[in-house]
């Protein structure tokens, strides 16, 4: 059975992000295995201490390395994907040993990309981070990708609104990345 790791952008406890990535994760079951990253504990990139990398930095490494495809799921703060997630990528982005060539560990690895955030679904910071892991030679899948716009009383009760048309998105979304990795 393919390993999808999900990845929430967002370390907000009752993130909506990390709501939407938890439907997944059921919508999955059965047809995956899934993980959740945690990865409040990885320190911000800082060449300084990148070798030996940190004990944090390994273990997220292991977990994407494992994985056969990930799952982002990212608000979007200010038209792009908040900086937490962008550390993140940078660590997995680099080398593991020192002077070697750069060879992220998503290389070649399927992604789907979702998001939930304001107005604008999310739109700008899917668009960016599409480009991003494209350039860590990842490979998104940029067709479908769900986008949920959270209303004000989304918002005041910080409960996600998972609406059938939210669940068939996400099935969707799950069979292309699936369809991805057994290409
Ligand atoms: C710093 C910041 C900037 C934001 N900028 C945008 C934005 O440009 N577009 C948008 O639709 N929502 C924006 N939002 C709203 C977030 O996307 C929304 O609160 C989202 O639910 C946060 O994700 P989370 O619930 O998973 O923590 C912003 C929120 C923050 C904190």
């Amino acid at each position: 059975m393919a390993k999808v790791l999900i990845i929430a952008g967002s370390l907000r406890e009752k993130s909506f992000n990390r709501q939407l990535a938890r439907a997944a994760e059921a919508r999955l079951a059965g047809r995956a295995e899934t993980e959740m990253l945690e990865y409040a504990d990885v320190p911000f990139m800082n060449q300084d201490v990148e070798f030996p990398p940190p004990e944090a930095v390994e273990r997220v490494r292991a977990a994407v390395r494992a994985a056969d495809a990930l799952w982002i799921f990212t608000p979007e703060y200010n038209y792009s994907y908040p900086g937490v997630l962008k550390n993140l990528l940078d660590w997995l982005s680099r080398p593991v040993v020192p002077g070697e060539r750069a060879t992220a560990v998503t290389a070649g690895k399927p992604v789907a990309v979702s998001s939930c955030a304001g107005r604008s679904a999310g739109a700008g910071s899917r668009a960016k981070l599409t480009e991003l892991l494209r350039a860590m030679q990842a490979v998104p899948l940029e067709e479908l990708q769900v986008g949920v716009s959270l209303d004000g009383a989304a918002f005041a009760s910080d409960e996600l609104p998972l609406t059938d048309e939210i669940l068939a998105g996400l099935d969707a979304e799950a069979s292309a990345l699936l369809a991805a990795v057994a290409a």
